[in-house]
């Protein structure tokens, strides 16, 4: 089979190298991808927005690609499986309608509310109920503090304020309904209560009537070491999780995950692609947090290594409704993933900076090199984007898999890179 992944980053280029492992594939392209997507795919610079939906098109019919896979959000929101499929082409990836999961927080809330999923108590508020939302916050006790307020629709990460004071809450108000911050996906909003807990994310691969969970995973969203700084993309991330047991996955399973599949099912929403599920632990009980349509991003990256089935085939069935029977096989390995950062990430980031040390490096150790934002210039890998490259090992032991991957960035240099220290320490057999 040739095969199409659509996007850029360190998710596509693990997708990638999973998919050229698979017994049937043919050829691999990508859209636009990057430097280490290069090493195994035929990249081509296109944009992947709605406008551009009929030249993707064209570009599959010119070569003869048999299968689509969607990386990012944005292109789902905007229905380019409906698109594709509508023009007979098959896609790995949820609907426009499905795809509402991630593109609109208020729909996912409100859909979680009316089929008593558990989650934080929210109440919502359109732009123009300003005044409304401000009554509501200075009726909010100073006690009861932080409270969380949200866009509804996609702000790439940076569109959920945690507010520990009405003074911040109120500013926070004004940022998205006065000055506009968050354009049209801040014209709704939530404002939700604040859950102390811990984090993990369970992605699950669906066919329309099956859901099959992956093994959970769990990520690092701040810049520095022990959670300090600004909130990222991801800095890091590991799988499995030894502190989920099997009474607390059960859990998650069968109050969030299975109850939302099938009430989707329910209110006629067809779910196709990977459901990821962002949960949080609070006191051994898990709250849904958010729902994301596609492969987390650096999830995908400790996970599908620990993958035993042939990815391709399970992304075409799944993309087709032919799961069946389907059974996924695990690795005992654990696996880290580090991600390494540009200058200035990430309130901005570098480009252009040569990178060295990766450059005649494959993947076919235990330790990986996924690109993310990379690209060739004058035969040189250099840095293009904000997360650059993400460093993953799979080792028996936690302990093994965070020495290998600190020892290859031992190895790596670029002006300006940044990384985490503590990426998976706290799992790390004592
Ligand atoms: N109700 C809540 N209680 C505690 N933390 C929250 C809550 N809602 C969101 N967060 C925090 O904010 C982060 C981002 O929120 P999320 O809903 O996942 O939005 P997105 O990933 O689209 O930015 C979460 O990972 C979590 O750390
Ligand atoms: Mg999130």
């Amino acid at each position: 089979m040739n095969i199409l992944i659509l996007g850029s980053g360190g998710r596509e280029h693990c997708l990638a190298w999973k998919l050229s492992q698979s017994k049937k594939i043919n050829n691999i392209f990508a859209i636009p991808g990057n430097a280490g997507i290069a090493q195994i795919a035929e990249c081509t610079a296109l944009p992947i927005n709605k406008d551009n939906f009929p030249s993707i098109l064209e570009f599959i019919k010119n070569n003869n690609i048999d299968f689509t896979i969607v990386g990012p959000e944005a292109p789902l929101v905007e229905g380019i499986t409906d698109y594709l499929e509508g023009n007979g082409h098959a896609v790995f990836g949820p609907s426009k309608d499905a795809a509402k999961i991630e593109g609109s927080k208020v729909f996912t809330k409100k859909f979680a509310v009316r089929n008593n999923i558990p989650g934080a108590k929210a109440y919502f508020f359109k732009k123009n109920d300003y005044e409304k939302a401000k009554e509501f916050i200075e009726g909010l006790d100073a006690a009861s503090y932080p409270w969380v307020i949200k866009a509804d629709g996609l702000a790439s990460g940076k569109g959920v304020l945690i507010c520990n004071s009405r003074h911040e809450l109120l500013e926070a108000l004004k940022d998205f309904f006065i000055e506009n911050l968050f354009g049209k996906s801040g014209e709704e909003i939530i404002i939700e209560e604040f859950i102390e807990g811990f984090e993990l994310s369970i992605m699950c691969i669906c066919d329309g009537k099956r859901i099959i969970p992956m093994e959970p995973a769990q990520d690092y969203k701040r810049i520095f070491d022990n959670d300090k700084g600004k909130n990222t993309g991801g800095m890091g991330s590991f799988s499995p999780l030894p502190f989920v047991d099997n009474v607390l996955q059960k859990k998650i399973l069968e109050r969030i995950i299975f109850p939302t599949f099938e009430s989707l099912k329910k209110e006629g929403i067809i779910y196709k692609g990977i459901l990821y599920g962002g949960i949080i632990i609070k006191d051994n009980e898990p709250y849904l947090l958010e729902y994301n349509c596609r492969f987390g991003d650096p999830e995908t990256q400790v996970v599908l290594p620990r993958l035993d089935n042939d990815l391709l085939e399970l992304l075409v069935n799944a993309g087709t409704g032919n799961l069946g029977s389907t059974e996924l096989a695990w690795s005992a390995k654990k696996c880290v993933c580090v991600v390494i950062a540009s200058k200035g990430y990430p309130e901005t980031f570098s480009k252009g900076d040569i990178i060295y040390g990766i450059k005649d490096y494959s993947n076919k150790s235990d330790t990986l090199v996924f690109h993310a934002g990379t690209s060739m210039d004058k035969g040189n890998i250099v840095t293009n984007g904000g997360r650059v490259l993400n460093i993953v090992s799979q080792d028996k032991t936690f302990n093994g898999a965070i020495e290998k991957n600190y020892n290859k960035i031992k190895n790596i240099n670029f002006d300006g890179m940044q990384y985490r220290n503590d990426i998976a320490r706290k799992v790390a057999e004592k």
